[in-house]
Formats: C-alpha cells, structure tokens, sequence
C-alpha cells in the first residue's frame, strides 16, 4: 500500500503505512522502520510535520500506545523532534547526515604531508619483514593453525551464553590489570601440572597473545642499541618485535639439540641482558632443547645477570620421548619470564596468552599493561576460566594430541613415500609443524608459485632466518588437514619436484 500524506491541513493529515497484523515484527517497530526509511529517501523531508499519535492510531487502526512506540524510537535516534505546543516533525538534520563527511567538502592539502615518524616508526616500516604466509589453497600447509572443526564450540558458546547474561564486571574496566584472578589461579595450576612451571597466581599476567607478551617485555627491558640474543633460525614475530624497538641481534645458531650456547659463552664485544628462546620446539627447526644445554643456559643468565624469554607456544603438543620441564621450572635464579598462549591450544582469534613473571617485574608489568591498553576482554576470561575448571580445556587438548600425532605421521609417511630422499625431515617430535628441507634446484619463489598452481599453499622457512640465502626448507603446518589433504598435497608437490 503507498504511502498517502496529506499536509494542507494538519488536523485531518493522514499517514497510511502498510502494517502486517501477522509478521514477527511487533506493529511498533514496523512504524518505525518505515517511518526511518521514507525519511531517509526524503519522502518525508526535514521540517515535515507528523500527524500525532492519536491521528496515526486511528488512521491505521492500531493503539496510541503502539502508534507513540514508534515515533518515541524514533524521537531518541534524533529522526524526529517535537516542538511544544505545535507537534512532531522530521529533523532538519538526520542522524546519517550527521555521520557522512562529503569528500568533495573535506579540503585537500596542497602538498601532500610526509609524516615525521618517531624512532619507533621508522624502525619498524625500515625493517619490516612480511609474513611469509601459505596463500590460500585448497590444500593449505600453514602453520600455526590448530584444528578449526575440531573444536569444542559447543562447551565454549554454552559457557559464553552463561557470562553474556549474568556475570557482574564483564562489562566494566577491571581494576586489576594482571587479569582476572580466578582465571590466573587456573592458569598457574595448569602450568604447575602440565609443564612444571613453578609459580603463585600472583606472578601470572594475562595478555592478548604471545606477540602482545613480546612487545610489553621488550618496551620494558630494552633500550634502542641494546642487543638481544636470538634463536637463527627464529620465530619471525619476535624478531620484528625487538627490531622494532631499536633493539641490535645476535643470532644464535640451532642444531638437533636446539639453541647453541658458544656464542654466548664467547667474547661478546656488547653485554646481553636478554635471550629469546622456544626451548619446547624450536621455531622452526622444531629442536628440543636437550636439558644440559637448559641448565646452562640458566646458569649462563644468572652469572651475567641476564633474562630468558622461554616462548612455550606449543609444547602441549609432545609425541615422544620423556616431557622435559620448562626452563621456567629449572630456574633457581627468577631468570625466566615463560610466556604461554591459547592460540594453538584453543584458536588463534581469541587473542589470550600469559606471562609468568619473576615477582620483582610484576609492579612494572602491570603499570605498562595498564598504561598501554588496561586489560584484556572480562568475557572471555571468565569463559576461558570455566573452560579450563570444568575440563574442557584439557580434554580438548588430549584428544587434539592424537588427532595431530596422527596427521604428522601421515605427512611423515607421505613425504618418505612419495618423496623419498629429496625430503629430509626435522624436528618431528613435538609442536603442529615439520620443518622439511627438499633436495632440489628449484627456488623457494617458484616452488610456492608451481604449488600454488596445483592448489597447495606452502610457507618457506628462509624469512626465518636472519642471514639471506637459505633455500629448500618449507614450514609445514598440518594440523588442520585431513590425512587424504595431507597426502594428496605431499602427490601434488612430488610431481613438481619429480619433473
Ligand atoms: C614461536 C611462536 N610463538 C608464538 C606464536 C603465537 O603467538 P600468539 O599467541 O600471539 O598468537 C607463534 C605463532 O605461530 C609462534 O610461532
């Protein structure tokens, strides 16, 4: 039915909205949505006078009280106004009118603005490395991925439903920056059980992932100049986080024992106050650190009085040999700071992670984290908190072990099988990826390309590495592919490097 409005007389204007008695929407806001709409398309211009509420009622048949719903939502949206005494009328300016900037009308700089960045900024756009992520394909060996379809949503959108609705302080600031307490006492539970981290819940700082982890510990340890010892090859994300903020590397070599302490050990022309390292499974090489090499690197950062940064992103993951216990649980000397995430464990998205702190850092930590961004999200750590009290968390992880254990020795099988000795396989003991090197002459750039072409998403380990031209070796993720995608991708690369 069209919309009828007459305006010669104000006593007998009419408005007539076609209104269905059966819809699911309430009458009320069936006036308002169309009501908002011709005022929007400026059948009903600004200044326009409505007929009142008694007259709509009538003329559509429905109650006053429906009819004053409607133009009341309206009225606190700001699409209409009343003037006393004389009625209700369009706005002269409408809400959308107020959040649209017209670009002809926003002035353009004569000459275009080259702003001057801090240190901070420069170092970053200079030393930017992009990720060298797997593009999208059908059969996708990144990493980092845990198993999408395999996750326990159920528990977690029941446990969501339950703190959307009821929990007081899910929606306000925290006061308390390290995070919320009953989520830290689990925490460090889990960690005193599963990786024989020894710590209170007092020392536990939750934080929105490993990479938010890095950046806080470096704007608080170091100083632009100051050097930083890193794993070579290493986990990219940590590298960018130290260069960024001015920090120079020493790159320490990795062989099947993990990091190599010589360098340490050595003639250093500069003090180190600070190691980087992934003792679990070494990123990339996937190495675990063998544990005379852990008791010296502690005994190494208590003797120069250095700290340890032990990144254990995926250590749940473990299919072999006996579990080694965290540097953080060796430590004698309050040398470690133990970062740990749910990325892997959970989902990426989810952006929860923690640091054990030595009790002496907590105060600075919890002013920076304060400062930077107050908290993390309450919702989700009271969900995460009753995921990990009830038993979901490590159940998930349990079943994931196997799930995974499985999938790594199908691309371990594949890769012997189909590839044979032009695949040599490393670190296949732990984590969600395996480094592999290909003997062949092909570079990394064609061989993502050529896979690319037959629907297979490869990542090179060579940014990886802090010197240049290292080639052949390819990070595969395999978590979140099926055995059959794991073995037709391995086929697929096979004939590419069988040509
Ligand atoms: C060595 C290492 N640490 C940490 C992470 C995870 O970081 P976040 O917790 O920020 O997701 C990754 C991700 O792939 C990683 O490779």
């Amino acid at each position: 039915m069209p919309l009828f409005l007459q305006t010669t007389s104000p006593l007998s204007m009419q408005l007539v909205l076609p209104l269905e008695n059966d819809s699911p929407v309430p009458l009320h806001r069936q006036i308002y949505e169309q009501l908002r709409q011709r005022i929007l398309h400026g059948q009903l211009p600004p200044g326009q006078r409505l007929p009142s509420t008694r007259v709509l009622a009538h003329t559509l048949s429905i109650s006053r009280t429906t009819a004053s719903l409607g133009y009341e939502q309206l009225l606190s949206e700001g699409y209409l106004q009343t003037r006393s005494g004389s009625g209700t009328y369009v706005c002269d300016q409408i809400p959308e009118q107020l959040l649209q900037v017209d670009p002809l009308k926003v002035p353009v700089p004569s000459t275009a603005l080259v702003p001057r960045l801090s240190r901070y900024g420069k170092s970053l756009s200079e030393n930017w490395i992009p990720r060298d992520e797997a593009r999208p394909q059908a059969i996708n060996f990144r990493y980092g991925s845990p198993a999408f379809d395999a996750l326990p949503l159920e528990q977690w959108r029941r446990l969501l439903v339950r703190h959307c609705r009821c929990s007081p302080g899910v929606l306000d600031y925290s006061r308390d920056p390290l995070g919320y307490q009953p989520l830290r006492e689990s925490i460090a539970r889990y960690l005193n059980r599963s990786r024989a981290v020894r710590c209170q819940a007092d020392q536990v700082l939750i934080i929105g992932g490993s990479l938010q982890a890095l950046d806080l510990t470096t704007r608080i340890l170091i100083d632009p100049g100051d050097v930083v010892a890193v794993e070579d090859p290493g986990y990219l994300g940590a590298r960018n986080t130290f260069l960024s903020q001015g920090a120079d590397l020493l790159g320490l070599p990795v062989d099947k024992e993990g990091v190599m302490m010589e360098k340490l050990t050595g003639q250093l022309p500069r003090a180190i106050n600070l190691v980087y390292v992934t003792p679990s499974h070494q990123f990339p090489s996937g190495a675990v650190l063998s544990l005379p090499r852990r008791l010296a690197l502690l005994a190494w950062a208590k003797a120069n009085n250095a700290l340890i940064i032990e990144d254990d992103y995926d250590s749940e993951y473990r299919y072999s040999g006996r579990p080694i216990p965290s540097l953080q649980g060796l430590d004698q000397g309050n040398s470690v700071i133990y970062i740990g995430t749910f990325s892997k464990v959970l989902f990426p998205s989810l952006r929860i992670g923690y640091l054990v702190l030595p009790p002496d850092l907590l105060p600075v930590f919890a002013q920076a984290r304060w400062v930077v961004d107050r908290h993390s999200p309450m919702l989700e750590q009271y969900v995460l908190r009753d995921f990990i009290e009830e038993g979901h968390l490590e159940r998930h992880i349990r079943r994931m072990r196997s799930l995974y254990a499985e999938r790594r020795h199908v691309l371990v099988e594949a890769l012997h099988t189909h590839l044979g000795n032009r695949a040599i396989i490393l670190g296949e003991e732990a984590g969600m990826h395996v480094l592999v090197r290909f003997q062949t002459q092909i570079s990394d750039e064609v061989l993502i390309e050529q896979a690319a072409a037959v629907g297979v998403g490869l990542s090179s380990a060579a940014i990886n590495y802090l010197c240049t031209g290292v080639t052949g070796e390819f990070i595969f993720g395999y978590a979140d592919l099926t055995p059959e995608q794991i073995v037709e991708g391995v086929i697929r690369i096979a004939h590419i490097l069988h040509r």
